[in-house]
């Protein structure tokens, strides 16, 4: 193991939510919908469900394995540490980032066989996550921590594009650190967005700083960071900005294109899937950190009632399965008043229709976005996995994603998982939608290109849900290429069967989320991470006449 560069640790169970890591009734609640899929998953539930009735034992398990883990003997067969896992865990420590002597991230890219490094030679927040967790899951926190620290500190600097100055939470896209050779001294320089292409902030970059705080917590034990006043002002300062009361109807989150992980001009704008499953977890995470006392108990009843209404928002209009798809495809539109079945006036013959043949009889997914006349039907892998992990989508709703991904693996994982999108924008609708955007071509980058990163989502998705065999396959398939072609960033093409046009390679996240997923296999308890339990108190899908004010 030591030789691999791992220190054998188990995930260990610190935050005061500490039932978010008993899966059992987690896995319990859709059992039966679990043992339907038994032949497939026979295994696999057991060796999950094996451990998971104890959560009192972290400590005390042999080679500090968790008791959580899977049966000592099985692990040996299966989880043999593949060549690749070393090779993968060089480059990433080839990417690490140091900060007056102190690693504080991992660089975007490392790629030296281009000189054409963009941006790729920073640290972005949302691509040092996976690398973070890749850290945590192998017992070395003090990146992660540093990593926490400094971008907290940049959160005070101040942003502006042009003459106009961002709110005051906004989190960085990325940093470097430049050195200075005449004062010996390193300086961090962050980008806001005011240099990014588009000059768009990125909004889920503070949902990912809330979220890696709670795996850190979580993960360490380290209570007092969490609990530091700058790590409280921080997570309210980001979330100030979300809960601000305006001229919203709804619930989620009003963005524009390009602010997150697609980030340029895709269509997303909006209330992107993405950012209101990053939004969900990110509340739900600053609900198990923040302490109640001066404006922190007012912070926690503003979270509270947003998270009611956004999952309830969420649950029923942004799900779409057959059945649902069949309510819209018969909707009346021109409705008025609350008795109104179509809220937001979505005209039928809007649907596109490869999402009539696209959509199984069993399984179901978040769609891309909903709002007024508007419903993007495409399919986002990321803010579908985070909607499991975070337990947006309700036990039932997490199984029928799983049973799409299976239903339409093609489509969805191909030959380099993963899809960031389905089905891809051509012809006439790329050049209004993308705006002729060359990098976002069919089936390229992020306008249905495959993200070798994602594997880590999709992989706790499957953990979380008791499916790990459906991770296992897609990790088959990346250890197939990933090292070969060396870790691109992207691949191209309906399978994703060729390296992306403009991929860089050796690209950390690629390299990260294998080891994630890896990581995860091996040792699913490390799943409390980064998966948060439903809430108990959130209410289950609920008719939608429910929602209408009594008249
Ligand atoms: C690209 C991706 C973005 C990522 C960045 C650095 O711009 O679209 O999501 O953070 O590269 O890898």
């Amino acid at each position: 193991m030591e030789s691999l560069g791992l220190r054998a640790v188990g995930s260990h169970c610190s935050l005061s939510e500490m039932d978010d890591l008993d899966l059992t009734r987690a896995l319990d609640r859709p059992r039966l919908k679990i043992e339907r899929k038994r032949s497939f998953d026979e295994r696999s539930m057991s060796e999950l469900s094996a451990g998971y009735g104890r959560h009192d034992g972290f400590h005390d398990s042999p080679r500090g394995r968790s008791v959580l883990d899977t049966p000592l003997s099985s692990a040996r067969n299966c989880f043999e540490p593949h060549p690749m896992m070393a090779e993968a865990w060089e480059a990433l420590r080839r990417s690490m980032v140091f900060f007056r002597g102190h690693p504080v991230g991992t660089l975007a890219a490392v790629d030296n066989t281009t000189d054409e490094v963009l941006n790729y030679d920073q640290v972005f927040v949302r691509d040092f996550v996976p690398s973070a967790l890749a850290f945590l899951m192998n017992g070395e926190s003090d990146i992660v921590k540093h990593f926490l620290l400094k971008t907290l500190h940049l959160q005070d600097s101040e942003k502006r594009v042009d003459r106009f100055k961002l709110g005051k939470g906004v989190m960085p896209a990325s940093f470097k650190v430049r050195h200075d050779p005449v004062r010996e001294k390193d300086h961090l320089i962050a980008d806001f967005g005011e240099t990014a292409i588009g000059r768009v902030a990125p909004v889920d970059s503070g949902f990912w700083w809330i979220i890696l705080l709670r795996a850190y917590t979580k993960s360490t034990g380290d209570l007092t960071l969490s609990e530091t006043p700058e790590c409280q002002k921080g997570i309210k300062l980001i979330l100030s900005l979300c809960l601000a009361e305006g001229f919203d109807t709804f619930p989620t989150l009003l963005c524009a294109d390009g602010c997150s992980m697609i980030d340029r001009r895709m269509g997303v704008y909006g209330y992107p899937i993405e950012i209101q499953a990053l939004f969900y977890m990110a509340l739900r995470c600053a609900l198990s950190m923040l302490k109640s006392d001066g404006d922190g108990r007012e912070c926690i009843e503003k979270i509270t009632k947003r998270l009611h209404a956004l999952s309830f928002h969420m649950r029923n209009y942004f799900w779409l399965d057959h059945q649902q798809l069949n309510d819209i495809y018969r909707y009346k539109t021109e409705e008025y008043s609350h008795t109104a079945v179509n809220k937001f006036n979505v005209m039928p013959d809007s649907i596109p229709d490869w999402v009539f043949d696209f959509m199984p009889l069993r399984g179901g997914y978040f769609v891309g976005n909903v709002g007024p006349a508007h419903m993007d039907f495409r399919w986002f892998a990321l803010g579908n996995c985070v909607s499991i992990l975070s337990s947006l989508a309700t036990p039932d709703q997490s199984m029928a994603i799983m049973d799409l991904l299976e239903h339409r693996w093609a489509e969805l994982v191909g030959e380099m998982p993963l899809k960031i999108c389905y089905p891809c924008l051509e012809g006439h609708e790329w050049r209004i939608v993308t705006g002729c955007d060359p990098k976002n071509t069919r089936w390229s980058y992020h306008n249905g290109g495959s993200w070798p990163v994602l594997l880590w989502q999709l992989t706790a998705a499957c953990i979380k849900t008791g499916r790990p065999q459906i991770a296992r396959r897609a990790v088959d398939l990346i250890e197939s290429r990933l090292h070969r072609d060396c870790w691109p960033e992207y691949y191209d093409g309906k399978l994703g069967r060729y390296v992306g046009k403009q991929a860089r390679k050796y690209q950390t996240w690629s390299i990260a989320g294998y080891l994630v997923a890896k990581m995860l296999l091996e040792d699913p308890s490390h799943i409390g991470m980064i998966s948060l339990e439903e809430d108990k108190l959130m209410k289950p899908v609920i008719k939608r006449s429910a929602s209408w004010p009594q008249l």
